[in-house]
């Protein structure tokens, strides 16, 4: 990989927050560019950076594609919006479950999404708008683990050879490509970010059909949604680098009231890692486990079974998908 990494040591924040918005400013000229905000670490910096080296000649879209953790979107809105830069609602709900219907197979998953974002979402905006580039969060890790083999995560385009202008019709910037997670959330402090976003956990860019495994439904997305819930109020005070809810495709035999069901599996996952590149699991306490167990069979419909996984990465990932 040609990429130089900025290692955390060598960072100088203020250095590179100069450095990007000259080169955002000099690589779009006079002309428009987009972004999308999906409220993590990445994107919530890109658009940062991007806002101000452009200002209202910026467009940033929330893409609702229905994959998105509860209320995600109009938190986002409204918090970027107390920090004066306006963003834009795009549903594209319908489109993202139309792509994704039938398929089960991990990468198929993650092709869809790449296919559904940036050639029918991101291509009809671009030509609305009149925008020759779009400014995306791609990290160092991500371009990193598609070259390696072991996701192609959704979000590397060039880097495996595709030619976005051909493709898609515009150009991609990748301000933060040389920064690893624990980079970004500096910088992300540095431009003054709120510490609730500067400071959150990952969440991949496939979002919860990273954490569905099987097919992709509304209510499946709707169950793992609801456990996502559960598992971010209770671990949130940990320092965990992160945690999350998997739905299973398997059901198993339970029971409620005296008598079988034959219900959905949830899986619990919660990380120690620096950079997302190896893992171990956290020692959670045996209460909170428990607590966990049993929220989630209470609170989410159809569920009898949580289980907590105790695997490294390697050999694990840290998402299922
Ligand atoms: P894995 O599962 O490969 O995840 O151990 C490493 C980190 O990357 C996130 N992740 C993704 N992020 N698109 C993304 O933008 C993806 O397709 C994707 N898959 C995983 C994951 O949440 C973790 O932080």
């Amino acid at each position: 990989m040609e990429i130089n990494e900025i290692k955390i040591e060598e960072l100088n924040t203020e250095e590179f927050i100069k450095e990007k918005v000259e080169e955002i400013s000099s690589v779009v000229g006079k002309g428009l560019a987009i972004n999308a905000l999906s409220g993590g670490v990445d994107s919530s910096v890109v658009t940062m950076l991007g806002h101000k080296a452009l200002g209202d000649r910026l467009k940033t879209y929330f893409i609702e594609n229905g994959l998105m953790r509860e209320n995600e979107s109009q938190h986002i809105v409204s918090l970027f919006e107390k920090l004066g830069v306006p963003v834009e609602i795009v549903d594209a709900k319908e489109q993202f479950f139309a792509a994704l219907k039938g398929i089960t197979d991990p990468e198929e998953k993650r092709e869809a999404i790449t296919q559904t974002f940036y050639k029918d979402v991101f291509g009809k905006l671009v030509k609305e708008s009149g925008a020759k580039y779009l400014l995306q969060g791609t990290n160092y890790t991500d371009v990193e683990e598609t070259v390696a083999g072991i996701k192609r995560q959704h979000n590397i385009l060039e880097q495996v050879g595709i030619d976005t202008e051909e493709r898609f019709g515009y150009k991609v910037i990748e301000p933060v490509l040389r920064l690893r997670k624990t980079g970004i959330r500096k910088v992300g402090k540095a431009l003054e970010l709120p510490e609730e976003i500067y400071s959150r956990p990952p969440f991949p860019g496939p979002a919860l059909s990273a954490r569905v495994i099987g097919e992709i439904t509304t209510e499946r997305i709707e169950t793992v949604r609801k456990a996502t819930k559960i598992v971010e109020d209770e671990l949130c005070n940990t320092d965990a680098f992160q945690y999350l809810a998997i739905l299973h495709e398997d059901k198993v035999t339970g029971m409620r009231g005296g008598k079988r069901d034959f219900g959905l599996q949830i899986e619990v996952r919660c990380w120690e890692s620096k950079d997302a590149i190896t893992g171990s699991p956290t020692r959670l306490p045996y209460e909170t486990l428990d607590k966990l167990a049993k929220r989630i069979t209470t609170e989410v419909l159809g569920v009898v079974s949580v289980t907590y996984n105790i695997t490294k990465k390697p050999p694990s990932t840290i998402e299922a998908v």
